[in-house]
């Protein structure tokens, strides 16, 4: 039975349940933390409730008055809970709206406008000295036939380079195509297309079956050159390159030519550059191949080789970009990454 003492044992242990629930309530620091604070201070099986179920015990005239004290300390947590409640609540919400926030001001990310491949400018460049001596630019097909790729340019049937090890021959074998292993093809095409004389260049993508390392790949492109008209000599060739050095490699660049076998030119000569800015210092680099039009070839084109005479040439382009900005990987050439590409700038 409850003694008579009891309402102020009661005022104690209020009070020592509302102070433990206030120390809650303070400490919550998030609403989720604040709810089971509530919970537990003054929801079902806390300590309050747990007195206000005591009230059954007390005498019915003692009754109110302990009413009074429990609901007193349970309006003081409710009140606690309420500006808590508050306070986090906006302290929430102005986290939210910081998360959230946009700059306005912010410049907006600009779209680079992208450029042309390094490959693709050389080509360019290259072509542009030809055209500017009144030199036209020719094309020619990728899949082509064996008979350009080869047998036109006086290349034998049985020459190694005709061999499935250096050749993509395209199925079905008997229509004889293959993927041009060179762009000298277009030079069969071009003198039986075109007027003479002739003057010419073709840079295209040329197909060989060679692995892929730092200095080759088995698509590459090249740029050839053919000119055929009446009194064509060596000096004249000589004098084309040596312009086409000096162009691509400054005005102390020169050219050599080293003798050389190629079937679709006689005689025919292998060609390196003095390059002023090489790595490691000035040096000759091998550049191409090139020589006086073959007799066959013209006669294969239809061309009277008494009266026509011509000169031709052909260099690899990844080689020459390769040498001319001391590229240690061909492959970068290939892979796509804008990172390589910007470095050459981005002319349109
Ligand atoms: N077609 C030759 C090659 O791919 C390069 C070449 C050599 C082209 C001599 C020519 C030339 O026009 O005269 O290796």
């Amino acid at each position: 039975m409850p003694q008579p003492d009891d309402n102020a044992d009661l005022g104690a242990r209020v009070d020592a349940a509302v102070t433990a629930a206030l120390a809650a309530i303070e400490a919550a620091t998030t609403t989720a933390e604040l709810q089971a604070a509530k919970a537990a201070h003054n929801g079902q099986g806390s300590a309050l409730a747990a007195l206000n179920g005591s009230l059954r015990d007390i005498a019915p005239e003692d009754r109110k008055a302990a009413g009074q004290v429990i609901g007193a300390g349970r309006g003081r947590v409710a009140e606690a809970i309420a500006a808590r409640q508050g306070e986090l609540a906006a302290a929430e919400e102005a986290a939210q709206l910081e998360a959230e926030r946009v700059d306005v001001t912010a410049l907006p990310r600009l779209r680079t406008a992208g450029g042309r491949h390094p490959l693709t400018m050389l080509v360019d460049e290259m072509s542009d000295v030809f055209v500017g001596m009144g030199w036209e630019v020719a094309e020619g097909p990728e899949l082509e036939h064996e008979w350009y790729n080869f047998d036109a340019l006086n290349v034998d049937p049985d020459h190694p380079a005709r061999g499935e090890s250096d050749t993509f021959y395209v199925a079905p074998m008997d229509r004889h195509m293959v993927l041009r292993t060179q762009t000298s093809p277009v030079q069969a095409r071009s003198m039986l297309s075109r007027e003479l004389p002739l003057y010419i260049v073709s840079p295209g993508r040329v197909y060989r079956t060679d692995d892929i390392d730092a200095t080759h790949l088995p698509v590459f492109t090249q740029i050839e050159g053919l000119a055929v008209d009446k009194g064509i000599t060596m000096a004249h060739l000589r004098g084309t390159l040596e312009h086409l050095a000096r162009t691509m490699f400054g005005e102390e660049a020169k050219i050599r030519l080293r003798p050389n076998y190629f079937p679709f030119t006689e005689p025919s000569a292998e060609m390196d550059v003095w390059h002023p800015g090489a790595r490691g210092g000035a040096r000759w680099i091998e550049w191409g191949g090139c020589g006086m039009v073959n007799p066959n070839v013209l006669r294969a084109a239809g061309i009277d080789p008494d009266v026509y005479t011509g000169f031709a040439f052909g260099m690899g382009i990844e080689r020459t970009l390769q040498f001319r900005y001391q590229l240690d990987d061909m492959r970068d050439m290939i892979e796509g990454d804008v990172r390589f590409t910007e470095q050459f700038g981005m002319v349109i």
